[in-house]
């Protein structure tokens, strides 16, 4: 194009964080433990959620930086063991009242509020009385629960979220807390994965029922997966990939049903997904508004040999092993380097250009209005000797992923929203306060508990000076 992008009038510009990396107070105001609590911990200490950027009790201080910042949009999570604390199905008060303020302090300033339903903070008491994800018996406690959210906060909440990245909690099972049984995993996934995609539609519909002019869609967490080479059996992977990562959840949640791919691999691999009776006339039902993306990288993908399993690739920079995505498929694809993109500190592809191929598969695939709930750039952020916090690169990173979401609103995508990750420096799922997305500092450490003062960051000015400019100010 011949001038920067435009962005639409309305357009809403926020940031992103979620209930148990960012509230701390976890046992406080009837507040029961959640599994992602444990879970973390168990994986690395220092993980520890108990305080993290306690919002919980600041969050007047943060609104009010968000609004002096000039934010339209704020995308925030509402947990679960805060509103039911336990099985009795009387809602906790306290919680109910954290939300009606957060919401009213954040309208004070006319901000939207765009809430997740459930980002990966299940109770303990749900885990322990359906094995989480894995009985049937969830559906109607997850109901009941957004049930009560669409009551409580749906007079001033219209945009909702129902579950965050269902598909990444498939993908890295373990890690997120909803893989029980390593041996039955390959199988298990799947009915895990029905039940999450029934209380999704649930979700969608008791929206639409509760909330006057209430809008819903799905948050996929995206990794465009491009094909390592102009060989045609890399392009067959990387579409496989993208099939197993994300296509299978995106077609569900926008035509409804399972797409041909899925169930022709069920069946090749005998594989029972677990669906009865009545289940797809109930997600026929789920009709979404909008896709909620988040998107930080790519991956790049490359043919396999049906006889190998798949293999940890290594990473060009520091030669650490990176992700692997759905290990036991092989034949699928294989997972590899990218040359031709550049890796953060935590070896994630740093590439502008995959939120506007996503934006554009997307919109190509579904043609429904799409916005962006996650995109940031994590890193060792410091305070300098200036006390300020100088974060060049994540103005870079940001800028450079902004224009390319510009590009592909000139491409022709519809967009409305853009929240980055995160507001404040929270917790991260799997490197604790040290990895830290901000644009404004907490002062805080893994190791030592400070004074959690907010410190805006030189992205904290830059994102400002662009979006009150609604994007002309690069
Ligand atoms: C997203 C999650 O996938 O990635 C967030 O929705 C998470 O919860 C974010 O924090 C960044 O990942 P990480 O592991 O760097 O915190």
């Amino acid at each position: 194009y011949k001038n920067d992008p435009l962005f639409p009038k309305n357009f809403m510009w926020g940031a992103s964080s979620s209930a148990w990396q960012v509230e701390g107070a976890v046992n406080e105001d009837g507040r029961t433990s959640a599994i992602i609590d444990i879970n973390s911990k168990k994986k690395k200490p220092y993980t520890d959620n108990s305080i993290t950027a306690d919002h919980y009790h600041r969050y007047k201080e943060d609104v009010k930086l968000m609004a002096e910042a000039g934010f339209s949009s704020y995308r925030f999570s509402i947990s679960w063991p805060r509103i039911y604390p336990d099985a009795s199905g009387v809602p906790n008060q306290k919680g109910i009242e954290f939300y009606n303020n957060l919401i009213n302090e954040l309208k004070k300033y006319n901000i939207e509020p765009i809430v997740t339903l459930y980002h990966y903070d299940m109770p303990v008491w749900v885990d322990e009385m359906f094995n989480g994800w894995y009985d049937r018996g969830i559906i109607e406690k997850f109901d009941e629960y957004v049930r009560t959210c669409f009551r409580e906060f749906g007079d001033r909440v219209k945009y909702w979220l129902s579950i965050n990245e269902q598909n990444m909690q498939i993908c890295y099972g373990e890690w997120l807390g909803v893989c029980k049984n390593k041996d039955t995993w390959f199988e298990d996934k799947w009915k895990v994965n029905h039940i999450m995609n029934l209380c999704h539609a649930k979700a969608v519909i008791a929206c639409h029922e509760l909330v006057e002019g209430g809008k819903i869609g799905p948050v996929p967490g995206y990794v465009p997966i491009y094909p390592y080479s102009a060989n045609p059996e890399d392009q067959i992977a990387a579409m496989n990939a993208e099939e197993l990562t994300e296509k299978v959840w995106n077609d569900l949640y926008a035509h409804r049903k399972y797409n041909g791919f899925i169930q022709s691999y069920w069946k090749e691999n005998n594989i029972n997904p677990g669906i009865q009776e009545g289940d797809m006339e109930l997600i026929e039902q789920a009709k979404i508004d909008f896709f909620a993306l988040n998107c930080y990288r790519s991956n790049t993908a490359k043919a396999c040999d049906i006889n190998e399993e798949p293999q940890e690739y290594l990473l060009n920079k520091s030669g650490v092993k990176g992700n692997l995505i759905f290990p036991k498929v092989p034949g699928l694809y294989q997972l590899t380097y990218n040359p031709f993109v550049e890796y953060t500190d935590w070896d994630w592809e740093i590439d502008p250009v995959a939120i506007r191929y996503m934006l554009r598969y997307v919109w190509d695939h579904y043609q429904l209005p799409m916005m962006i709930t996650e995109n940031g750039y994590g890193a060792y952020d410091k305070v300098s000797p200036d006390g300020k916090v100088h974060d060049p690169e994540r103005i870079k990173f940001l800028r450079d992923q902004i224009y390319q979401m510009g590009l592909a609103i000139m491409d022709g995508c519809e967009v409305i929203s853009y929240n980055l990750w995160s507001f404040t420096d929270l917790l991260s799922t799997g490197n604790g306060m040290a990895k830290r997305y901000g644009l404004v500092y907490i002062n805080t450490t893994d190791e030592e508990l400070l004074d959690l003062k907010r410190i805006p960051k030189d992205s904290y000015y830059w994102y400002s000076n662009l979006i009150k400019s609604n994007g002309r100010n690069w």
